[in-house]
Protein backbone atom coordinates (compact mmCIF):
# COMPACT_ATOMS: atom_id res chain seq x y z
CA UNK A 1 0.00 0.00 0.00
CA UNK A 2 1.40 3.38 -0.62
CA UNK A 3 2.00 5.50 1.92
CA UNK A 4 -0.22 8.66 2.10
CA UNK A 5 2.32 10.78 4.47
CA UNK A 6 3.83 10.27 7.79
CA UNK A 7 2.98 11.90 10.86
CA UNK A 8 5.26 13.16 14.05
CA UNK A 9 4.30 10.88 16.79
CA UNK A 10 5.07 13.87 19.41
CA UNK A 11 4.70 17.39 17.52
CA UNK A 12 2.07 15.95 14.84
CA UNK A 13 3.75 17.54 12.46
CA UNK A 14 3.04 15.72 8.67
CA UNK A 15 5.80 14.99 5.79
CA UNK A 16 5.39 13.90 2.34
CA UNK A 17 6.55 10.35 1.99
CA UNK A 18 10.06 11.47 0.34
CA UNK A 19 10.25 14.76 2.37
CA UNK A 20 11.90 12.97 5.17
CA UNK A 21 13.74 9.68 5.67
CA UNK A 22 14.65 9.56 9.28
CA UNK A 23 12.98 11.73 12.23
CA UNK A 24 10.95 14.68 12.40
CA UNK A 25 12.38 17.61 10.79
CA UNK A 26 11.36 19.72 13.56
CA UNK A 27 11.23 18.19 17.32
CA UNK A 28 13.09 14.41 16.29
CA UNK A 29 10.02 12.99 17.39
CA UNK A 30 9.40 9.43 15.56
CA UNK A 31 7.31 9.20 12.61
CA UNK A 32 4.34 7.07 11.82
CA UNK A 33 2.52 6.03 8.64
CA UNK A 34 -0.77 6.97 7.41
CA UNK A 35 -2.48 5.46 4.77
CA UNK A 36 -5.58 5.97 2.61
CA UNK A 37 -7.77 3.06 4.29
CA UNK A 38 -7.61 5.03 7.11
CA UNK A 39 -10.39 7.26 5.32
CA UNK A 40 -11.65 4.81 2.93
CA UNK A 41 -11.57 1.14 5.03
CA UNK A 42 -12.90 -0.36 1.80
CA UNK A 43 -10.16 0.07 -0.34
CA UNK A 44 -8.80 -3.27 1.58
CA UNK A 45 -10.03 -6.54 0.58
CA UNK A 46 -9.90 -8.56 4.26
CA UNK A 47 -10.60 -11.76 2.20
CA UNK A 48 -8.20 -11.38 -0.14
CA UNK A 49 -6.10 -11.02 2.86
CA UNK A 50 -7.39 -14.35 4.84
CA UNK A 51 -7.53 -16.09 1.72
CA UNK A 52 -3.78 -15.14 0.70
CA UNK A 53 -1.21 -18.40 0.63
CA UNK A 54 1.61 -16.04 1.34
CA UNK A 55 2.93 -17.55 4.86
CA UNK A 56 5.17 -14.16 5.72
CA UNK A 57 4.54 -10.51 6.90
CA UNK A 58 3.59 -9.99 3.30
CA UNK A 59 0.89 -11.47 3.35
CA UNK A 60 0.12 -8.28 4.93
CA UNK A 61 1.69 -6.00 1.85
CA UNK A 62 -1.93 -4.26 1.55
CA UNK A 63 -1.26 -2.79 4.61
CA UNK A 64 2.15 -1.46 4.96
CA UNK A 65 4.05 1.18 3.72
CA UNK A 66 5.77 -2.09 1.39
CA UNK A 67 6.79 -0.48 -1.67
CA UNK A 68 5.94 -3.05 -3.99
CA UNK A 69 8.87 -3.63 -6.40
CA UNK A 70 10.74 -3.84 -2.99
CA UNK A 71 8.68 -6.42 -1.35
CA UNK A 72 8.20 -8.40 -4.85
CA UNK A 73 12.03 -8.70 -5.23
CA UNK A 74 12.76 -9.31 -1.85
CA UNK A 75 13.66 -12.99 -1.60
CA UNK A 76 13.64 -12.57 2.04
CA UNK A 77 14.02 -15.68 4.14
CA UNK A 78 10.52 -16.61 5.70
CA UNK A 79 9.92 -13.63 8.16
CA UNK A 80 6.41 -13.59 10.04
CA UNK A 81 3.41 -15.95 10.54
CA UNK A 82 4.89 -17.10 13.56
CA UNK A 83 2.81 -19.52 15.42
CA UNK A 84 0.57 -19.05 18.61
CA UNK A 85 0.46 -21.55 21.14
CA UNK A 86 -1.79 -22.40 23.72
CA UNK A 87 0.61 -24.25 26.61
CA UNK A 88 -1.94 -26.01 28.69
CA UNK A 89 0.48 -26.88 31.58
CA UNK A 90 1.00 -22.44 31.62
CA UNK A 91 -2.78 -22.16 31.38
CA UNK A 92 -3.28 -24.93 34.75
CA UNK A 93 0.05 -23.37 36.19
CA UNK A 94 -1.54 -19.60 36.41
CA UNK A 95 -5.31 -20.64 36.68
CA UNK A 96 -5.90 -18.85 33.43
CA UNK A 97 -8.54 -19.70 31.11
CA UNK A 98 -6.85 -18.65 27.78
CA UNK A 99 -3.38 -18.22 27.66
CA UNK A 100 -1.77 -17.41 24.15
CA UNK A 101 2.12 -17.64 23.28
CA UNK A 102 3.74 -16.46 20.14
CA UNK A 103 6.71 -17.76 19.43
CA UNK A 104 8.83 -15.31 17.82
CA UNK A 105 12.00 -17.48 17.58
CA UNK A 106 10.69 -18.97 14.56
CA UNK A 107 11.99 -15.96 12.69
CA UNK A 108 15.08 -16.70 10.34
CA UNK A 109 17.32 -14.66 12.47
CA UNK A 110 15.53 -16.05 15.96
CA UNK A 111 13.96 -13.20 17.22
CA UNK A 112 11.49 -10.74 16.41
CA UNK A 113 13.59 -8.14 15.16
CA UNK A 114 13.41 -9.70 11.73
CA UNK A 115 10.01 -8.11 11.13
CA UNK A 116 11.80 -4.65 11.43
CA UNK A 117 14.80 -5.46 9.07
CA UNK A 118 12.38 -6.99 6.74
CA UNK A 119 10.89 -3.90 5.72
CA UNK A 120 14.17 -1.54 5.81
CA UNK A 121 15.65 -4.09 3.13
CA UNK A 122 12.33 -3.68 1.09
CA UNK A 123 12.98 -0.20 1.33
CA UNK A 124 16.88 -0.38 0.67
CA UNK A 125 15.76 -1.98 -2.57
CA UNK A 126 12.95 0.42 -3.42
CA UNK A 127 15.58 3.63 -2.96
CA UNK A 128 18.45 1.21 -4.82
CA UNK A 129 20.48 1.41 -1.47
CA UNK A 130 23.45 -0.69 -0.82
CA UNK A 131 24.27 -0.49 3.01
CA UNK A 132 22.36 -0.12 6.17
CA UNK A 133 23.45 0.22 9.50
CA UNK A 134 22.58 -0.17 12.64
CA UNK A 135 23.18 0.02 16.22
CA UNK A 136 21.80 -2.98 18.06
CA UNK A 137 22.29 -4.77 21.64
CA UNK A 138 22.37 -7.90 19.28
CA UNK A 139 19.28 -8.86 18.00
CA UNK A 140 18.11 -6.15 15.58
CA UNK A 141 21.99 -6.68 14.38
CA UNK A 142 21.23 -10.01 13.92
CA UNK A 143 18.10 -9.19 11.88
CA UNK A 144 19.75 -6.49 9.94
CA UNK A 145 22.68 -8.52 8.54
CA UNK A 146 20.64 -11.61 7.93
CA UNK A 147 18.04 -9.85 6.12
CA UNK A 148 20.47 -8.04 4.00
CA UNK A 149 22.30 -10.99 3.27
CA UNK A 150 19.43 -12.90 1.79
CA UNK A 151 19.45 -9.82 -0.67
CA UNK A 152 22.89 -9.45 -1.25
CA UNK A 153 22.74 -6.24 0.77
CA UNK A 154 25.63 -4.89 3.12
CA UNK A 155 25.13 -4.71 6.46
CA UNK A 156 27.36 -2.66 9.51
CA UNK A 157 26.41 -3.30 12.91
CA UNK A 158 27.33 -1.76 15.94
CA UNK A 159 26.64 -3.73 19.16
CA UNK A 160 28.14 -3.22 22.68
CA UNK A 161 30.82 -5.47 23.33
CA UNK A 162 28.81 -7.32 26.44
CA UNK A 163 26.24 -8.43 23.41
CA UNK A 164 25.97 -12.43 24.27
CA UNK A 165 28.63 -14.68 21.70
CA UNK A 166 25.70 -15.98 19.97
CA UNK A 167 24.56 -12.95 18.75
CA UNK A 168 27.77 -11.83 17.61
CA UNK A 169 28.72 -15.05 15.84
CA UNK A 170 25.11 -14.62 14.21
CA UNK A 171 26.28 -10.95 12.67
CA UNK A 172 29.52 -12.32 11.62
CA UNK A 173 28.29 -15.22 10.07
CA UNK A 174 25.83 -13.60 7.85
CA UNK A 175 28.56 -11.08 6.61
CA UNK A 176 27.84 -8.23 8.49
CA UNK A 177 30.85 -5.37 8.98
CA UNK A 178 30.18 -5.58 12.99
CA UNK A 179 32.30 -3.12 15.48
CA UNK A 180 31.90 -3.89 19.26
CA UNK A 181 31.66 -0.82 20.74
CA UNK A 182 33.57 -0.41 24.83
CA UNK A 183 30.16 1.18 25.93
CA UNK A 184 26.51 0.94 26.39
CA UNK A 185 23.94 0.40 23.32
CA UNK A 186 22.64 4.12 23.91
CA UNK A 187 26.44 4.98 22.66
CA UNK A 188 26.41 2.61 19.90
CA UNK A 189 23.11 3.97 18.49
CA UNK A 190 24.56 7.67 18.35
CA UNK A 191 27.70 6.81 16.85
CA UNK A 192 25.54 4.81 14.35
CA UNK A 193 23.33 7.90 13.79
CA UNK A 194 26.77 10.16 13.34
CA UNK A 195 28.42 7.57 10.90
CA UNK A 196 25.12 7.41 8.30
CA UNK A 197 25.25 11.19 8.40
CA UNK A 198 29.15 11.07 7.82
CA UNK A 199 29.10 8.05 5.15
CA UNK A 200 25.83 8.08 3.61
CA UNK A 201 24.96 4.84 4.52
CA UNK A 202 21.35 3.78 5.71
CA UNK A 203 19.89 3.76 9.38
CA UNK A 204 17.89 1.20 10.48
CA UNK A 205 18.22 2.00 14.29
CA UNK A 206 15.26 1.08 16.20
CA UNK A 207 12.41 4.00 15.93
CA UNK A 208 14.51 5.96 14.57
CA UNK A 209 13.67 4.60 10.93
CA UNK A 210 9.84 4.64 10.67
CA UNK A 211 10.26 1.30 8.93
CA UNK A 212 11.04 -0.54 11.84
CA UNK A 213 7.90 0.31 13.61
CA UNK A 214 6.20 -0.30 9.92
CA UNK A 215 7.90 -3.88 9.89
CA UNK A 216 6.92 -4.67 13.44
CA UNK A 217 3.37 -3.80 13.45
CA UNK A 218 2.68 -7.02 11.26
CA UNK A 219 2.90 -8.69 15.24
CA UNK A 220 -0.41 -6.86 15.79
CA UNK A 221 -2.19 -7.74 12.21
CA UNK A 222 -1.24 -11.43 13.31
CA UNK A 223 -2.82 -11.44 16.88
CA UNK A 224 -5.49 -10.26 15.21
CA UNK A 225 -5.80 -13.12 12.61
CA UNK A 226 -4.67 -15.86 14.28
CA UNK A 227 -6.09 -15.01 18.07
CA UNK A 228 -8.59 -11.82 18.16
CA UNK A 229 -10.94 -12.79 14.45
CA UNK A 230 -13.63 -15.64 15.51
CA UNK A 231 -13.40 -14.58 19.07
CA UNK A 232 -15.56 -12.33 19.31
CA UNK A 233 -16.07 -11.64 23.56
CA UNK A 234 -12.43 -12.24 23.69
CA UNK A 235 -11.83 -9.53 21.44
CA UNK A 236 -13.28 -6.58 23.79
CA UNK A 237 -10.45 -8.01 26.52
CA UNK A 238 -7.05 -9.45 25.81
CA UNK A 239 -3.76 -8.33 27.27
CA UNK A 240 -0.88 -8.54 25.62
CA UNK A 241 1.81 -8.92 27.50
CA UNK A 242 5.23 -7.01 25.46
CA UNK A 243 8.56 -6.99 26.78
CA UNK A 244 10.44 -3.21 26.24
CA UNK A 245 13.94 -1.83 25.80
CA UNK A 246 13.57 1.09 23.41
CA UNK A 247 9.75 0.23 23.31
CA UNK A 248 9.98 0.17 19.48
CA UNK A 249 8.37 -3.50 19.64
CA UNK A 250 5.51 -2.44 21.95
CA UNK A 251 4.89 0.67 19.37
CA UNK A 252 4.86 -1.56 16.63
CA UNK A 253 2.53 -4.20 17.94
CA UNK A 254 0.15 -1.43 18.99
CA UNK A 255 0.40 0.42 15.53
CA UNK A 256 -0.60 -2.54 13.92
CA UNK A 257 -3.94 -2.72 16.06
CA UNK A 258 -4.86 1.00 15.73
CA UNK A 259 -4.42 0.41 12.22
CA UNK A 260 -7.09 -2.57 11.83
CA UNK A 261 -9.13 0.39 14.49
CA UNK A 262 -9.10 2.30 11.96
CA UNK A 263 -10.36 -0.42 9.40
CA UNK A 264 -13.12 -1.37 12.09
CA UNK A 265 -11.99 -4.95 12.16
CA UNK A 266 -11.37 -4.74 15.58
CA UNK A 267 -13.75 -2.46 18.12
CA UNK A 268 -11.34 -1.74 20.60
CA UNK A 269 -7.68 -1.95 21.27
CA UNK A 270 -6.28 -4.86 23.24
CA UNK A 271 -4.76 -3.43 26.87
CA UNK A 272 -1.14 -3.40 26.23
CA UNK A 273 1.31 -3.82 29.08
CA UNK A 274 4.83 -2.99 28.97
CA UNK A 275 6.94 -5.18 31.01
CA UNK A 276 10.42 -3.86 31.62
CA UNK A 277 13.60 -5.38 33.91
CA UNK A 278 13.50 -3.52 37.50
CA UNK A 279 17.30 -2.50 36.21
CA UNK A 280 16.09 -0.90 32.88
CA UNK A 281 12.60 0.73 33.71
CA UNK A 282 13.17 4.37 31.87
CA UNK A 283 9.25 4.16 30.96
CA UNK A 284 8.12 2.49 33.94
CA UNK A 285 9.59 5.43 36.44
CA UNK A 286 7.49 8.09 33.56
CA UNK A 287 4.23 5.85 33.49
CA UNK A 288 3.98 6.00 37.31
CA UNK A 289 4.70 9.42 38.07
CA UNK A 290 2.57 10.14 35.22
CA UNK A 291 5.01 12.22 33.47
CA UNK A 292 5.38 13.19 29.63
CA UNK A 293 9.16 13.50 29.75
CA UNK A 294 11.73 9.77 30.17
CA UNK A 295 14.52 10.56 32.14
CA UNK A 296 17.58 7.88 31.18
CA UNK A 297 18.58 5.58 33.79
CA UNK A 298 21.64 3.54 33.95
CA UNK A 299 20.54 0.59 32.73
CA UNK A 300 21.82 -3.06 33.97
CA UNK A 301 20.23 -6.27 33.79
CA UNK A 302 20.51 -10.11 32.56
CA UNK A 303 18.48 -9.55 29.89
CA UNK A 304 20.15 -7.40 27.35
CA UNK A 305 18.04 -7.28 24.66
CA UNK A 306 16.10 -4.78 27.02
CA UNK A 307 18.79 -3.29 28.98
CA UNK A 308 18.56 0.36 27.41
CA UNK A 309 19.47 3.95 29.68
CA UNK A 310 17.01 5.89 27.01
CA UNK A 311 14.48 4.64 25.67
CA UNK A 312 14.53 5.86 21.61
CA UNK A 313 10.64 4.86 21.22
CA UNK A 314 9.74 5.53 24.50
CA UNK A 315 7.37 8.55 24.33
CA UNK A 316 5.69 6.66 21.33
CA UNK A 317 5.19 3.53 23.65
CA UNK A 318 3.88 5.24 26.68
CA UNK A 319 1.09 6.99 24.57
CA UNK A 320 0.14 3.46 23.12
CA UNK A 321 0.17 2.12 26.85
CA UNK A 322 -1.85 4.96 27.95
CA UNK A 323 -4.10 4.56 24.89
CA UNK A 324 -4.81 1.03 25.02
CA UNK A 325 -5.89 1.42 29.31
CA UNK A 326 -2.54 -0.69 29.79
CA UNK A 327 0.30 0.03 32.37
CA UNK A 328 3.89 -0.92 32.84
CA UNK A 329 5.53 -3.13 35.38
CA UNK A 330 8.81 -4.22 36.20
CA UNK A 331 10.27 -7.47 37.06
CA UNK A 332 13.40 -8.63 38.34
CA UNK A 333 16.51 -10.45 37.09
CA UNK A 334 15.13 -13.41 39.13
CA UNK A 335 11.90 -13.55 38.56
CA UNK A 336 13.24 -13.05 35.04
CA UNK A 337 15.71 -16.38 34.96
CA UNK A 338 12.81 -18.34 37.03
CA UNK A 339 10.83 -17.70 33.86
CA UNK A 340 13.44 -19.66 31.82
CA UNK A 341 13.04 -23.13 32.50
CA UNK A 342 9.15 -22.12 33.78
CA UNK A 343 8.67 -21.57 29.98
CA UNK A 344 10.87 -24.80 28.79
CA UNK A 345 8.91 -27.38 30.69
CA UNK A 346 6.26 -25.53 28.45
CA UNK A 347 8.55 -26.75 25.38
CA UNK A 348 9.81 -23.29 24.66
CA UNK A 349 13.25 -22.00 24.90
CA UNK A 350 13.81 -17.89 25.60
CA UNK A 351 16.03 -15.79 25.86
CA UNK A 352 15.64 -13.34 29.38
CA UNK A 353 14.02 -10.36 27.47
CA UNK A 354 11.34 -12.62 26.22
CA UNK A 355 11.13 -14.78 29.50
CA UNK A 356 10.41 -11.25 30.82
CA UNK A 357 7.13 -10.75 28.92
CA UNK A 358 6.03 -13.91 30.80
CA UNK A 359 7.71 -13.04 34.13
CA UNK A 360 5.52 -9.68 33.88
CA UNK A 361 2.04 -11.91 33.37
CA UNK A 362 2.88 -13.63 36.29
CA UNK A 363 3.30 -10.19 38.40
CA UNK A 364 0.13 -8.86 36.86
CA UNK A 365 -1.43 -11.33 37.89
CA UNK A 366 0.36 -12.12 41.86
CA UNK A 367 -0.28 -8.15 41.63
CA UNK A 368 -4.06 -8.40 41.30
CA UNK A 369 -3.10 -6.25 37.85
CA UNK A 370 -4.17 -9.00 35.72
CA UNK A 371 -6.93 -11.39 36.80
CA UNK A 372 -6.93 -15.27 35.36
CA UNK A 373 -10.15 -14.87 34.05
CA UNK A 374 -8.94 -12.59 31.34
CA UNK A 375 -7.07 -13.92 27.91
CA UNK A 376 -3.37 -12.79 27.87
CA UNK A 377 -1.04 -13.34 24.95
CA UNK A 378 2.28 -13.25 25.79
CA UNK A 379 4.75 -12.05 22.78
CA UNK A 380 7.83 -14.16 23.78
CA UNK A 381 10.20 -12.12 21.09
CA UNK A 382 14.13 -14.47 21.15
CA UNK A 383 15.19 -17.49 21.36
CA UNK A 384 16.82 -19.08 23.87
CA UNK A 385 19.81 -20.07 21.84
CA UNK A 386 20.73 -16.56 21.75
CA UNK A 387 21.78 -16.53 25.34
CA UNK A 388 23.11 -19.78 26.69
CA UNK A 389 24.83 -18.18 29.48
CA UNK A 390 21.68 -16.63 31.25
CA UNK A 391 19.73 -20.17 30.37
CA UNK A 392 22.94 -21.93 32.34
CA UNK A 393 22.18 -19.63 34.83
CA UNK A 394 18.65 -20.49 35.35
CA UNK A 395 19.23 -24.58 35.94
CA UNK A 396 20.58 -27.00 37.81
CA UNK A 397 24.03 -28.21 35.94
CA UNK A 398 23.20 -32.13 34.44
CA UNK A 399 25.82 -35.06 36.83
CA UNK A 400 28.51 -35.81 35.15
CA UNK A 401 28.67 -39.74 35.26
CA UNK A 402 30.32 -42.96 34.42
CA UNK A 403 28.67 -44.71 31.62
CA UNK A 404 27.31 -47.37 33.72
CA UNK A 405 23.93 -48.37 34.69
CA UNK A 406 24.47 -48.35 38.56
CA UNK A 407 25.93 -44.16 38.03
CA UNK A 408 23.12 -43.28 35.73
CA UNK A 409 20.67 -45.73 38.71
CA UNK A 410 22.25 -43.18 41.65
CA UNK A 411 22.17 -40.08 39.28
CA UNK A 412 18.56 -40.37 38.66
CA UNK A 413 17.48 -41.28 41.92
CA UNK A 414 16.12 -44.70 40.31
C1 LIG B 1 14.29 -10.46 22.10
C2 LIG B 1 13.93 -9.04 22.31
N1 LIG B 1 12.87 -8.76 23.10
C3 LIG B 1 12.51 -7.49 23.35
C4 LIG B 1 13.22 -6.43 22.83
C5 LIG B 1 12.78 -5.03 23.18
O1 LIG B 1 12.33 -4.33 22.05
P1 LIG B 1 12.31 -2.76 22.07
O2 LIG B 1 13.75 -2.34 22.29
O3 LIG B 1 11.76 -2.33 20.78
O4 LIG B 1 11.46 -2.36 23.24
C6 LIG B 1 14.31 -6.66 22.01
C7 LIG B 1 15.10 -5.56 21.44
O5 LIG B 1 16.25 -5.74 21.10
C8 LIG B 1 14.65 -8.00 21.72
O6 LIG B 1 15.70 -8.30 20.94
ZN1 LIG C 1 7.72 16.44 15.65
Amino acid sequence: MPLSYFQCSECGQCFEPDQVTYNCLTCGGNLDTHFSFEENPNEIDQTAILQSDEASIWRYAPLLAAPDPGYRNTPLHQVGCTPVYQPETLRKRLGMQELWIKDESRNPSASFKDRASALVVARAIEADIQTIIAASTGNAGAAMACMAASVGKKAVIIAPRSAPPAKVAQLLTFGARVVLVDGTYDQAFDLSIEASHELGWYNRNTGYNPYTVEGKKTAGLEIWEQVLRNREKFAQNLTVFIPVGDGNILSGAAKGFVDLLALGWIEKLPKLVGVQAEGSAAIYNTFHAGKDVIDPVSAKTIADSISVDLPRDGLRALKRVRQSGGYFLTVSDQEILRAIPTLGKAGLFVEPAAAAAFAGLQAAIRQGLHHPDEPALVLCTGSGLKDINAAMRAIEPAPIIEPTLKQLKEALHV
